[in-house]
């Protein structure tokens, strides 16, 4: 996986869009990110690892929830409104069938909501930390 990290004018590291980046980053070398509101909002919250493992969760057909994408729920694999101050948002969805479902817990999951093996690229150490998509 690759991460970049670019720096802000005077606030620091910053984070950007790792779609802003892949075609940026080739050819550009190293970049200064301006210090500007627009600049600002391409900057990304990358989610938290709540676990190194998927959760099994029992789901019925046609029931609404909401899956946390932040990584930052205390109800995983759930939304409990912990992505309020980050730029993420939970993901509604329903199951036509009733029944077990392995749910991503790893946040990194390219079949959200369900997990599809990229919780193999953490480890425990991983584990409630950001980590870039
Ligand atoms: S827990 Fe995220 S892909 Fe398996």
């Amino acid at each position: 996986m690759r991460e970049y990290q670019v720096r802000a004018h005077s606030n620091g590291p910053a984070r950007a869009s790792v779609a802003w980046l892949n075609f940026f980053a080739p050819r550009m070398g190293e970049y200064t990110v301006p210090n500007s509101p627009g600049f600002q909002a391409l900057n990304m919250t990358s989610p938290v690892v709540a676990n190194n493992l998927p959760k099994r969760v029992h789901l019925e057909a046609g029931k609404a929830y909401f899956f946390c994408v932040c990584g930052r729920s205390a109800t995983q694999p759930f939304c409990d409104g912990s992505h309020k101050d980050t730029d993420l948002k939970p993901l509604r969805f329903t199951v036509e069938e009733s029944g077990d479902f392995w749910l991503c817990c790893c946040k990194h999951t390219e079949n959200r909501p369900f997990c599809d093996g990229h919780h193999n690229q953490f480890t425990p150490a991983d584990v409630g930390q950001e980590r870039a998509l």
